[in-house]
């Protein structure tokens, strides 16, 4: 029995709380959600409780595809037990097709498809806006070293592959996709931390186009819970298949 003991991290949209397993911490995913570096701000009820089960689904997804995760397993409605980590401050994002801010970087029409995957670092820090960087910059910052950042792209491609397959069963295109990772502190190897969902991926359905992820809230689009529960039960109905 593991217990929840104090709160480690306090941020909008998820805290963090030490257990009494020293490599063990407890994600909670809130109500609040935030978009522009905490410009636009808002609250959807029962959104927290979303995000935790589509996050607990997909990273439980890639820890039984050969793709190691922090999460470990779901202990409430809006919670779930992971690995402890040691924060690695870089964003991976991959992109199967160019969409938001690297659509306006590279001066495409929203939605471009390249003929390969573009992968993408970002420097995770508020103040500086998470500014795009290039592997020499996370070397130079002792971020990570260049063995380290060729795993993170070679699990993040892996991921991608996987998810896309995934979310393709459940007619739903995988558009891109922010990857965050760790330390794990018992074993120190590399893993995904962070959650995976409708908040740091875009997915847009296959027929339809419609937006389903938090582009919903950063551009005004309306239903954002109602999308997000439309993903996630998406998403049940493919893995029930699987069990069958
Ligand atoms: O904002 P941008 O267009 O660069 O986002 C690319 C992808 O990374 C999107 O799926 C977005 O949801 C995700 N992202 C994120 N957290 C950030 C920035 C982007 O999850 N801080």
């Amino acid at each position: 029995m593991i217990d929840k003991r104090e709160c480690v991290f306090r941020g909008n949209e998820k805290q963090v709380y030490a257990t009494s397993d020293p490599h063990m911490v407890i994600f909670r995913y809130t109500d609040v959600t935030i978009a522009y570096n905490n410009i636009k701000r808002a609250r959807f009820r029962g959104k927290g409780a979303l995000d935790n089960r589509i996050s607990a689904l997909l990273l439980d997804y890639l820890n039984g595809n050969g793709v190691e995760t922090h999460y470990v397993k779901t202990v409430g409605p809006d919670e779930q037990l992971c690995r402890k980590i040691e924060i690695i401050p870089l964003q991976v994002v991959v992109h199967n097709r160019i969409a938001g801010s690297l659509a306006v970087r590279l001066g495409v029409d929203d939605g471009f498809r390249p003929a390969n995957t573009v992968v993408d670092l970002r420097y995770n820090n508020d103040e500086l806006e998470d500014p795009f960087i290039n592997r020499d910059h996370a070397v130079a910052l002792g971020l990570a070293t260049y063995q380290e950042l060729d795993g993170m792209y070679d699990i993040a491609r892996k991921a991608n592959d996987l998810l896309k397959e995934l979310f393709h069963r459940a007619g739903i295109e995988l558009v891109d996709m922010k990857i965050e990772f760790g330390r794990a502190s018992d074993n120190g190897e590399i893993i995904i931390s962070d959650e995976i969902s409708p908040d740091t991926c875009r997915l847009w359905d296959e027929k339809s186009g419609e937006r389903l992820d938090k582009d919903r809230f950063r551009l005004d689009l309306g239903d954002v819970t109602e999308s997000y529960r439309t993903v996630l039960e998406r998403l049940e109905s493919v893995l029930e298949i699987d069990e069958e």
